[in-house]
C-alpha cells in the first residue's frame, strides 16, 4: 500500500491547481451571482486535457488513470463547482460509457470530440416523475424500422443546453419495465429536439441545467448503445463512475472551503490573537481535516478498485455519502469561522456551501447511496 501521488497524478495536481487558481477563481463570484456558464474555462478545460483524461489516446484522450481523474476534480472543486460538474459529467457520464460499450462508428464520431474537449457532453437519465426511482422512464422509443420515434421530457440536465451530444435513456419495451429501458446518442440540433426552461438554482449557479422536450425526434438506430434493453444497466454502470466523480467535487469543495476557514483563522485577531489560537476554532479545523482526508481516502479507494477492474459500485457509493456530507458540515463550519464574513459573496465561502448541497442530492441522494451500500453489504 501506498499512499503518495505518482509523479505524473502530482503533475496533473498541479497543473488543475494553476489552472483554478489562475483561470476558475477570476470571475467565479460574478457568473454564480449571474448564473453564467464558464464556457472560455470549459474550453480551455478541453486544451489542457481535463474532459477527457481517462479515455485511450486513440481517441484523443489523455490515457490517464482515475486517481488523477480524483485529483483533478478535487483541485477545480476548491475554485469553481459549477465548471467541475461540468467536467464531471464529460468525463464520467458521457465518454466513459461510449468508450466501453460504443461502437467503433460511434467512437470515431462522438468519443473523439467529446474527449478533446472540443465540445461537451450530456446524460439524460431522470424525468419529471424518474429521479431516485430511474426505472420508471416515461420517454418512449418506438421501433420505425431505421430509427427510433422518440416522445418525452428529461429533467435536470446538466449541461443541457450548451452540450452537443447527449446519452439518452429511453423505454423501448415498457412491458418490460426496467429491462426494456434502451440508451441511444442524440444530437443537438436534431428536429423534434427542444431545450427547456433553465432551472434557477441555489448552488453551483454557474452550471448549465435544463429540462429537455422530445417530441417525434427521430434516432437513427445505429445511434443505440449496445442492445435494445441495455439501457438500465448501462445507467448504473456509469452512475458508478459518476459518483465517484460527484465524490471528488464534494472533496474538492470541502477541502476549498477547509483551506480558506484556515487561512481566515490565522489572519483575524480577536480578544488579542488570532482565532487560530482560540481552542473553539482548533477543534473545528481539527474535525475538517480529519473528515476530508477520510473523505479522499474514500475516494483514492474507490479510484484504485475502478483502475484495476475490480466491484467498486458500494466504494464509490460509500465515497460520495461520505464525502457530500462531509461537504456540506465543513462548508457550514468555515462560514462559521468567517463569522459575518463568511455571510457575504467576497469571501467565497457562503457559494461553497451552497454549493455542497447539491453533492448530497444529484447522481444518487445521499439516501439512494445507503441502499446501494446496505444492499451490496446484504448480498456479501
Ligand atoms: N451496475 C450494474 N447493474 C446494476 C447496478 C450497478 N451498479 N445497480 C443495479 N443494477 C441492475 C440490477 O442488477 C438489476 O438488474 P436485473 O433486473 O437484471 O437483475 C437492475 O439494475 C435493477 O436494479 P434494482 O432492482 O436494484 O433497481 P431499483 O429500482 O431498486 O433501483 C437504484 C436501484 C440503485 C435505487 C437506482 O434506481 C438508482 O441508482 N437510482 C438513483 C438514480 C440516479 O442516481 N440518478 C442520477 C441522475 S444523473 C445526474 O444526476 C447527472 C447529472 O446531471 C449531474
Amino acid at each position: 500500500m501506498d499512499f503518495e501521488l505518482t509523479e505524473e497524478q502530482q503533475a496533473v495536481r498541479d497543473a488543475a491547481r494553476e489552472f483554478s487558481r489562475n483561470q476558475l477563481l477570476p470571475g467565479v463570484i460574478e457568473r454564480d451571482t449571474q448564473a453564467i456558464f464558464p464556457e472560455e474555462q470549459v474550453r480551455e478545460m478541453g486544451r489542457l486535457g481535463f474532459m477527457g483524461m481517462m479515455v485511450d489516446p486513440k481517441y484523443n484522450g489523455g490515457g490517464m488513470d482515475s486517481i488523477s481523474y480524483v485529483v483533478a476534480m478535487e483541485e477545480i472543486s476548491k475554485i469553481d463547482a459549477s465548471a467541475a460538474v461540468c467536467m464531471s459529467v464529460n468525463n464520467s457520464l458521457v465518454c466513459w460509457g461510449l468508450e466501453k460499450y460504443g461502437t467503433d462508428a460511434q467512437k470515431q464520431k462522438y468519443l473523439k470530440p467529446l474527449a478533446m474537449g472540443s465540445v461537451h457532453g450530456a446524460f439524460c437519465l431522470s424525468e419529471p416523475e424518474a429521479g431516485s426511482d430511474a426505472t420508471s422512464q416515461k420517454t418512449i422509443a418506438v421501433d420505425k424500422g431505421d430509427h427510433y420515434l422518440v416522445n418525452g421530457t428529461k429533467n435536470w440536465i446538466t449541461n443541457g443546453s450548451t452540450a452537443s451530444i447527449y446519452l439518452v435513456f429511453a423505454q423501448t419495451d415498457p412491458a418490460k419495465l426496467h429491462k426494456g429501458i434502451s440508451a441511444f446518442i442524440v444530437e443537438k440540433g436534431w428536429g423534434g429536439f427542444t431545450v427547456g426552461k433553465k432551472e434557477d438554482k441555489l448552488g453551483i449557479r454557474g452550471s448549465d441545467t435544463h429540462s429537455l422536450m422530445f417530441t417525434d425526434l427521430k434516432i437513427p438506430k445505429e445511434n443505440r448503445i449496445g442492445e435494445e434493453g441495455f439501457g438500465f444497466h448501462l445507467a448504473m454502470k456509469i452512475l458508478d463512475g459518476g459518483r465517484l466523480g460527484i465524490a471528488a467535487q464534494a472533496l474538492g469543495i470541502a477541502s476549498g472551503a477547509y483551506e480558506l476557514a484556515l487561512a481566515y483563522s490565522k489572519e483575524r485577531i480577536t480578544f488579542g490573537k488570532p482565532i487560530s489560537q482560540h481552542q473553539a476554532i482548533q477543534f473545528k479545523l481539527a474535525d475538517m481535516c480529519m473528515e476530508i482526508e477520510a473523505a479522499r481516502m474514500l475516494c483514492y479507494k474507490a479510484a484504485f478498485l475502478k483502475d484495476q477492474g475490480r466491484d467498486y459500485t458500494s466504494a464509490s457509493a460509500m465515497a460520495k455519502l461520505f464525502a457530500s456530507e462531509v461537504a456540506m458540515k465543513t462548508t457550514i463550519e468555515a462560514v462559521q469561522i468567517h463569522g459575518g464574513y463568511g455571510y457575504v459573496k467576497e469571501y467565497h465561502v457562503e457559494r461553497l456551501m451552497r454549493d455542497a448541497k447539491i453533492t448530497q442530492i444529484y447522481e444518487g441522494t445521499s439516501e439512494i447511496q445507503r441502499i446501494v451500500i446496505s444492499r451490496s453489504i446484504l448480498r456479501q
